[in-house]
C-alpha cells in the first residue's frame, strides 16, 4: 500500500498526523510510534484541494515553507489542533487565522542558524570570486592558459559587510566576518544589544540607518522576514543606492527584493553581482536572471545540510507531539492561542 494513501498505523485513541512532504524515514518512524501518521514519501506537493481532503480527521500537520496555510484551508480542517512549520520563516502561515481557529502554530528556529549562515557565506564568496561563472566557462573548454586579468573578482577580505535584518542568522554571519577582518554594519528597525550566543562572543557590528547601509556595504546580505511590510524592501531606488560593483545576497525570502528591478540594476552594475537562494514566485522565478553571468542562483537550500534539515524535522515533530500531548511547544508562534486552543481529546 503506498505510504501516502492511508495512516500507517490506525489505532483507536491515537491522534492523527499528516506529514505533507517527504521526511527522513527514521524520524518518520519515531512519529509513527506515537501517532497515526499519513505521509507523502513521493513528495509531489499536493494541491490545496487535495490537502484539504487529506486534512479531514487530522489533528496535527507538518508543512513546508512553500505551503500556504490560511483561513480557508483551516475552515476545512475542523479537528486540526496544530500546524507545525518545518522552517524558521513562517510567512506562509496566516497566524491570525490559526489563532482565530484555536490552532497552535510552531516553527523551527536555532537548529538551522549555523548552516544558513554558512550558505550565505558560500553565496557571497561565489558571487565575489565569480566561481560559478568561471566554472561554466572552464567546463565549456574555453581555458587556453593563465591570464593576469582573468575573472577578476571583488576583494572580500577587509571589505564592509552589511546585514539587513540582524537576527540569529545575521549574528552568525557577522561572527564569521571577523575571520575576514571585515567591518560589519547592520540595519534593523531598532539597534540591538548584541549578546553572546551558544557560548560564542557577541558579533562586532555597528547599527546604521538603511540609507547608510545601502551606500556603504561592499557586500549586503538580506535576512529580513517576508511580510507585506517588507515586500520589495529592496526595489529600484534602494538598489540604485548601492555601491557600484557591490554584491547583494538574498537568503531571506523571495519578494523582499524586487527581482525585476534587480535584473535592471545588475545590467547597470549597481550592484555588480547578486547571489540569490530565494526568489520571487519560486520555483518559477524571473527568467531574465538566467542569462546574467553576474548572478549566482541556488534553489532555496540555505539550511540544506543533513544535520540542519534533520534538526528542523525533529524540532517540527517535537513541536507537534508537544501540542497533541497538551504541552506548550518549544517554538510557539502564536502564544495568544494557548489558553483558548483547540485540544485533542484522547479517545
Ligand atoms: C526557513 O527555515 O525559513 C528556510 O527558508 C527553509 O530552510
Amino acid at each position: 500500500m503506498p505510504l501516502n494513501e492511508t495512516p500507517r498505523k490506525a489505532a483507536p485513541g491515537r491522534a492523527r498526523v499528516l506529514v505533507t512532504r517527504r521526511v527522513f524515514p527514521d524520524l518518520l518512524e519515531q512519529l509513527c510510534q506515537q501517532f497515526d501518521v499519513a505521509d507523502n514519501q513521493e513528495d509531489a506537493p499536493w494541491s490545496t484541494t487535495e490537502l484539504a481532503s487529506r486534512l479531514q480527521g487530522v489533528h496535527g500537520v507538518l508543512v513546508d515553507p512553500a505551503r500556504r496555510v490560511d483561513a480557508q484551508l483551516l475552515a476545512d480542517a475542523p479537528q486540526l489542533c496544530a500546524v507545525s512549520n518545518v522552517a524558521v520563516g513562517y510567512n506562509n502561515l496566516d497566524l491570525a487565522a490559526c489563532t482565530h481557529a484555536g490552532i497552535v502554530a510552531t516553527n523551527t528556529p536555532d537548529v538551522l542558524t549555523e548552516a544558513t549562515a554558512d550558505h550565505a557565506w558560500a553565496l557571497l564568496m561565489a558571487a565575489a570570486r565569480r566561481v560559478v561563472e568561471s566554472d561554466r566557462w572552464t567546463r565549456a573548454g574555453n581555458w587556453q592558459g593563465f591570464a593576469l586579468d582573468a575573472f577578476l573578482g571583488a576583494e572580500v577580505h577587509g571589505a564592509t559587510l552589511g546585514i539587513l535584518g540582524m537576527g540569529r542568522i545575521g549574528q552568525a554571519i557577522a561572527r564569521r566576518a571577523q575571520g575576514f577582518s571585515m567591518p560589519v554594519i547592520y540595519h534593523n528597525r531598532t539597534p540591538l544589544a548584541l549578546s553572546p550566543d551558544a557560548g560564542t562572543a557577541p558579533p562586532v557590528a555597528r547599527w546604521v540607518g538603511k540609507d547608510e547601509l545601502l551606500a556603504s556595504a561592499d557586500f549586503l546580505i538580506v535576512l529580513v522576514p517576508y511580510s507585506p511590510a517588507t515586500h520589495h524592501l529592496l526595489g529600484a531606488s534602494e538598489l540604485a543606492q548601492m555601491k557600484p560593483g557591490s554584491v547583494l545576497v538574498n537568503i531571506a525570502r523571495g519578494g523582499v527584493v524586487d527581482d525585476a528591478a534587480l535584473v535592471a540594476a545588475l545590467r547597470l552594475g549597481r550592484p555588480g553581482a547578486a547571489a540569490l537562494d530565494v526568489m520571487e514566485n519560486e520555483p518559477k522565478f524571473d527568467s531574465e536572471l538566467l542569462p546574467l553571468d553576474n548572478v549566482v542562483l541556488t534553489p532555496h537550500i540555505g539550511s540544506a545540510t543533513r544535520s540542519a534539515r534533520r534538526g528542523m524535522v525533529k524540532l517540527a515533530m517535537a513541536n507537534l507531539a508537544d501540542v497533541l500531548q497538551g504541552k506548550r511547544p518549544r517554538a510557539l508562534l502564536n502564544p495568544d492561542v494557548w489558553e483558548k486552543r483547540r485540544v485533542y481529546v484522547h479517545k
